[in-house]
């Protein structure tokens, strides 16, 4: 069974050899490898790569699912940083602020499409493999529009904001671990099992995203980009349930201002209303559901070892 830093290894080494991108025209590809190339913690291939490894030595169909799904993830946040007019990823310059917004807007297409032509190679279970895969990617643009929809609305309440990232983030991870198991033959149980795990997992992880997204000073993107978004984040809908009448029209206030005072006003009232706090409870809360799905795997609780790593490591990051 390999760590975390051995599957990134393993998963990075043969991700520079076959990456697919042509050399022209260099206006399209040339992004593509950078952004490829700056980092990212590979979470999502790992994952893949993991589940795999609970039922055998992993095939060369769960390397391409797993390459498919970083080459998605990153589509997804290069149009992302479109939306979000985020300026910074993996602490480099975005694409489309260095290359233009048709560079940004066909970079993330034609990683989209490499995505799939890497599924296309896969030899076993590719119906229920595709078919997962795209039902995701569906869930995925929904959740997107949600996220971006909220920024304009005050009236979201915790319930949709939870609907809304298990749609754009957690359902990716859920996608990955339930991929790698299909591909080493879990059974329907186990695959779903791990489904669960992945969508905990990932709603665990957003909050966290969330959180650093506000606090967090290495995350490699804007400090308080959020914020400055009105992003209707689990930190501002609790700070806004648990706000007094003051603190409430303090924060009513700073959703209609547009100045440097904005982050740190709105950091003492996120701190002060104590929802600083609950969004760490809420991680804590569904790590431990993740964890007890995890649990409920039926493989040999030695062989979950490294995935229960995995989680715990993401749950403590600080980018
Ligand atoms: C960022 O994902 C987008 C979210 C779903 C929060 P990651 O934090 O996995 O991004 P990289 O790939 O490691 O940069
Ligand atoms: C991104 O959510 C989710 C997807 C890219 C699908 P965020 O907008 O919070 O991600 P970051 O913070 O930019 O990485
Ligand atoms: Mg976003
Ligand atoms: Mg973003
Ligand atoms: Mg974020």
């Amino acid at each position: 069974m390999h760590s975390f830093e051995q599957l990134v290894e393993i998963f990075e080494t043969r991700l520079n050899n076959t990456l697919p991108f042509p050399l022209g025209p260099a206006t399209l590809y040339e992004p593509c490898r950078y952004f490829m190339s700056i980092g990212g913690k590979r979470v999502r291939p790992v994952l893949c790569l993991m589940a795999n490894e609970l039922f055998g030595d992993i095939t060369e169909d769960a390397y391409r699912a797993a390459t498919s799904v970083e080459l998605f993830h990153n589509f997804t946040l290069i149009h992302d940083d479109i939306m979000d007019k985020a300026p910074l990823r993996r602490g480099q310059t975005t694409v489309h602020i260095r290359n233009g917004l048709t560079a940004g807007i066909l970079c993330g297409d034609v990683m989209a499409i490499y995505a799939y032509e890497q599924l296309a190679h896969i030899k076993t279970a590719l119906q229920q493999v595709l078919h997962l895969f795209n039902r995701t990617a569906i869930e995925v643009c929904e959740g997107q529009q949600l996220d971006m929809d909220f920024e304009s609305r005050e009236d979201v309440s915790l319930d949709e904001y939870m609907e809304m990232i298990t749609l754009k983030t957690s359902v990716l991870l859920a996608c990955s671990l339930k991929m790698g198991a299909l591909l080493g033959g879990a059974t329907t149980g186990n695959a779903d099992k791990l489904y669960e795990f992945g969508k905990n997992l990932g709603i665990a992880f957003q909050l966290q995203d969330d959180y650093l997204d506000a606090y967090g000073a290495e995350s490699g993107k804007i400090p308080g980009g959020d914020i400055i978004a009105n992003k209707k984040t689990y930190l501002l809908l609790k700070a806004m349930e648990n706000a007094n009448a003051l603190q409430l029209s303090a924060i009513q206030a700073l959703l209609t201002r547009d100045d440097e005072a904005k982050v740190p006003a709105m950091l003492s009232l996120f701190t002060n209303t104590g929802a600083d706090i609950a969004c760490r409870q809420a991680v804590a809360h569904y790590s431990q559901l993740a964890f007890n799905n995890l649990e409920e795997a039926a493989v040999q609780s030695s062989r979950k070892q490294q995935l229960h790593d995995l989680a715990t490591y993401l749950l403590g990051r600080e980018k």
